[in-house]
C-alpha cells in the first residue's frame, strides 16, 4: 500500500516503519496514525514479517500530537469521534514484537507513541517530555499511566506537571528505554535486536510479549498463573521440541512456528 505520512521497509524479516512529516517534526495527526495502524496490521499479519520497528528522523521521533488539528477542536468533537481511541487500540493488537528507535524529540503523544511499543532504543540524542500542561491540557495517550509505571510517580508528576524534558541518559537510568546508543547507529543498533528477535521462535516471543504485558494489567499472582499457563502451553509447540534438542545437540535451533 502507499503511504504518505510513513515510509515502510521490509526485509530480513524486520519491517521498518519511518515517521515522515519532517515539516512538522512528525507531529501526530491523523492521516499518520490511521497509516501507522494499517502497516501495523499488514506487518503483523505478513509472512515477511517477525519483528517491527518504528522510528522517526535524526531531529524527531514525534513531537507528539499535531497542535494545528487538535486546536479548533471541541470537547464535543474528541468524545463524539472518540478521538485517537480507535487508533490506539488497532495498535494495540499487533501481536509481533515492535521497537521504538528514537532519535531526537519523543514528546507528548510522540513520547506516548513509543511508550506503546514494546521497547524503547534511545539515540543519544534523544529527548523525552510530557509537555502537554504548557498547551492547557494533559497527556491523552497513555502518558500519565505508562510514564508513571515507567519511571515511578515522583518523575513521572515532575515531567506532567513542569513540562520538562528527559534526556537519554536520564530516561536510561530512571527505565524507560532499555538502552542508549550513539545517534549515528541508532538504526543499525535496533535492527540487529530486530533481526535477533526474528530468529526466536514467533510463538514464544508473542507469548513473551503477552506475559510481560500481563504485568501491567493484574495482580502478581494473576501474573504469574498467567505465565505459569502460557509456560506450560509451550510444551504443545514443535518450537519447544526444536530449541530444547537444538541445545543438547549443541547446534543452532531451526524454528518453525508450529
Ligand atoms: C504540530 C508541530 C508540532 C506539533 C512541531 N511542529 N511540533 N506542529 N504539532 N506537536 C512544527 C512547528 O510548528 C514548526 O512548523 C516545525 O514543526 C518545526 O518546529 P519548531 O518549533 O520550529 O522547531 P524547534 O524550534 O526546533 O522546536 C522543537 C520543539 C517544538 C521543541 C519540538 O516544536 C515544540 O515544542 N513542539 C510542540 C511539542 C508539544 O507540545 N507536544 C505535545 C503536543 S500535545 P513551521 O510550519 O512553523 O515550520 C499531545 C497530546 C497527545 O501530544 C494526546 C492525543 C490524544
Amino acid at each position: 500500500m502507499a503511504y504518505e505520512n510513513i515510509i515502510v521497509d521490509t526485509r530480513d524479516d524486520v519491517a521498518t516503519i519511518t515517521l515522515n512529516r519532517p515539516d512538522a517534526l512528525n507531529a501526530l495527526n491523523g492521516d499518520l496514525l490511521r497509516e501507522l495502524c494499517t502497516a501495523l496490521e499488514e506487518a503483523d499479519t505478513s509472512d515477511k514479517v517477525r519483528c517491527i520497528i518504528i522510528t522517526g528522523s535524526e531531529k524527531a521521533f514525534a513531537a507528539g500530537a499535531d497542535i494545528a488539528e487538535m486546536a479548533d477542536k471541541t470537547f464535543v468533537d474528541l468524545y463524539t469521534t472518540r478521538f485517537f481511541e480507535n487508533e490506539t487500540d488497532r495498535f494495540n493488537r499487533t501481536r509481533k514484537p515492535i521497537i521504538a528507535a528514537v532519535a531526537g524529540y519523543a514528546l507528548g503523544g510522540g513520547c506516548e507513541l513509543a511508550m506503546m511499543c514494546d521497547f524503547i532504543i534511545a539515540a543519544d540524542t534523544a529527548k523525552f517530555g510530557q509537555p502537554e500542561i504548557n498547551l492547557g491540557v494533559i497527556a491523552g495517550l497513555g502518558g500519565t499511566q505508562r510514564l508513571t509505571r515507567f519511571v515511578g510517580k515522583s518523575k513521572s508528576m515532575d515531567m506532567h506537571l513542569t513540562g520538562r524534558f528527559m534526556d537519554a541518559a536520564e530516561a536510561e537510568r530512571s527505565g524507560l528505554v532499555s538502552r542508549v546508543v550513539p545517534a549515528k547507529d541508532l538504526l543499525g543498533e535496533a535492527r540487529k535486536a530486530a533481526v535477533k528477535i526474528a530468529a526466536k521462535s514467533q510463538i514464544a516471543a508473542i507469548a513473551a510479549k503477552d506475559a510481560v504485558n500481563r504485568a501491567f494489567e493484574t495482580t502478581l499472582a494473576e501474573g504469574l498463573q498467567y505465565e505459569r499457563r502460557l509456560f506450560q502451553s509451550m510444551f504443545a509447540t514443535d518450537d519447544q521440541t526444536e530449541g530444547m534438542t537444538a541445545f543438547l545437540e549443541k547446534r543452532e535451533a531451526q524454528f518453525r512456528d508450529r
